[in-house]
C-alpha cells in the first residue's frame, strides 16, 4: 500500500490477517515465555497509532490486549516498547494504550508500557535498553509500510542479546522491484535492508520470479542475522497486493506456534498463503479440510533428492521447518500418498520410524 498521510487509516485484508496472526502467536507465546521468564518484552519499531478509521484495535492493541490477559494468569511481568516516528500517530497511540488499560480488567499494573517518538533504529534499540528488555526475551513486530526500512544491523542486535528473542518484519518485494534497479539511492537502502548486496541478483531474474527471488535472499538475511528458522507468510489481498510476513526465531518451538495461528486465521478476507517450497507456488486456502496438494509436492521433490529414504520423523520435522504445512498433516498425506502408488513405505504401518522413498513408475527412487 502506498503510505497513508492522515493520522488513522482503513484497515487493509492484509492488516486484518496480519493482526489475527499475531493475536493468535501471542496467545501461545504469553504463557509459554512467562512460564520461563521473570520478565518478557513485546516491542515494535512501527508502531502506528493504535487505531484504524473503522475503529479496529492497531497490533499494539491488539497486543496489549493479549499480553494483559496472559497476566491474570501469571505473576510475572511485561514490559511493551513501542517507538513510532509521527507525532500525531505517537499522541493518538498514547490515547488507545491509555483507553486499553482503562478498560482491562486487570494485569496491566505489572504490564509496563514506554512509548516514544522516534525512528525504529536506532531508536528502538535504544529504548529496550533503558527499559532492561535486552536481558530477556523479546518478541519484536517490525511493520513498516512494506519498503526496505529495517536495516539488517538491527535483527543482528536483537538476536544477539537473547537466544529467544524473535522478530516479525513486513516486507513488500515491489518497492525494490521497481525501483532500486535504476536509483543508487534505493539500491543502497535495499543493502541496509539485507545486509549485504546477494540480493542483486533479482535484477536478471524474470519478472514472474523476482518477488520469491528477494523473499529467498531476505530469508537467507535473518539467518545469518542469527533466526536460524523462518517462517515467509506470503499474503495476497483481493486487489492481488502481494506482501511478505518473515517471522525468525531459534526455536522449533516458536515455528510450531506461529503455524498453528496461522492455520486457524480466518481467511475469508482474500489474504492466502503460498509455500514458498512448492514448485508450483498454489496459493493455498486454509480451510478445514486443508488442501495438501503444494505439501505432497513438496514431499516428493524432497523424497527424490535425498541420498536415502527418509523416516516419517525426519519428513515432519522437515514439513515443520521448511514449509508452511504443519507436522500433523503430514502422516495422513502420507497414507493417500502411499495408497496412490507415490511412495513406498518400510514396515507397511506409518509409524514415526518408517521409512519412506519416492516411487516413480514403479521403481523407488
Ligand atoms: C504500517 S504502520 C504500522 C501499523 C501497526 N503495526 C498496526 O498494525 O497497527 C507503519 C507506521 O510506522 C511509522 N513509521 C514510518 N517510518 C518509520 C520509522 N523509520 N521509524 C518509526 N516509525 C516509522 C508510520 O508513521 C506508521 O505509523
Amino acid at each position: 500500500m502506498a503510505a497513508p498521510k492522515d493520522v488513522i487509516w482503513p484497515r487493509d485484508p492484509h492488516t486484518a490477517a496480519k493482526h489475527a496472526l499475531l493475536r493468535r502467536y501471542l496467545q501461545a507465546w504469553a504463557p509459554i515465555m512467562l512460564s520461563r521468564n521473570e520478565v518478557v518484552t513485546y516491542a515494535e519499531g512501527f508502531a502506528g497509532p493504535g487505531i484504524y478509521s473503522g475503529g479496529e484495535p492497531g497490533s499494539p492493541v491488539v497486543a496489549h490486549h493479549v499480553l494483559s490477559g496472559a497476566l491474570r494468569r501469571s505473576p510475572r511481568r511485561v514490559k511493551m516498547v513501542l517507538v513510532e516516528e509521527d507525532a500525531r500517530r505517537l499522541t493518538e497511540l498514547e490515547q488507545r494504550i491509555a483507553a486499553a488499560v482503562g478498560t482491562s480488567r486487570s494485569g496491566t499494573d505489572r504490564l509496563d508500557t514506554r512509548i516514544a517518538r522516534g525512528r525504529c533504529h536506532p531508536d528502538l534499540l535504544q529504548q529496550l535498553t533503558l527499559a532492561g528488555s535486552l536481558r530477556h526475551p523479546v518478541f519484536v513486530l517490525l511493520d513498516g509500510f512494506g519498503g526496505p526500512e529495517v536495516p539488517f544491523q538491527l535483527l543482528r542486535e536483537i538476536a544477539a542479546r537473547h537466544r529467544s528473542s524473535e522478530v516479525m518484519v513486513t516486507f513488500q518485494p515491489a518497492f525494490l522491484v521497481r525501483f532500486a534497479g535504476k536509483d543508487e539511492r534505493h539500491r543502497a537502502a535495499g543493502d541496509t535492508f539485507f545486509g549485504g548486496d546477494d540480493w542483486h541478483g533479482v535484477f536478471q531474474q524474470p519478472r514472474s520470479m523476482k518477488a520469491a527471488y528477494l523473499r529467498d535472499r531476505y530469508r537467507e538475511s535473518l539467518q545469518r542475522a542469527g533466526f536460524q528458522h523462518t517462517l515467509v507468510f506470503e499474503m495476497i489481498d483481493e486487489a492481488g497486493h502481494l506482501l511478505y510476513l518473515i517471522f525468525g526465531t531459534r526455536h522449533e518451538r516458536g515455528v510450531e506456534k506461529m503455524k498453528e495461528a496461522m492455520w486457524v486465521v480466518d481467511t475469508t478476507s482474500g489474504v492466502r498463503y503460498r509455500d514458498p517450497k512448492d514448485p508450483n507456488q498454489q496459493a493455498l486456502d486454509l480451510a478445514l479440510e486443508p488442501d495438501t496438494g503444494a505439501l505432497r509436492r513438496i514431499l516428493l521433490g524432497h523424497l527424490r533428492a535425498a541420498p536415502a529414504a527418509r523416516s516419517v520423523d525426519q519428513l515432519k520435522k522437515y514439513a515443520l521447518l521448511e514449509t508452511v504445512y504443519r507436522p500433523t498433516q503430514v502422516i495422513p498425506l502420507l497414507k493417500r500418498m502411499r495408497d496412490e502408488g507415490d511412495i513406498a513405505v518400510s514396515p507397511g504401518r506409518i509409524i514415526g520410524s518408517s521409512t519412506v522413498a519416492a516411487v516413480r513408475q514403479g521403481a523407488l527412487f
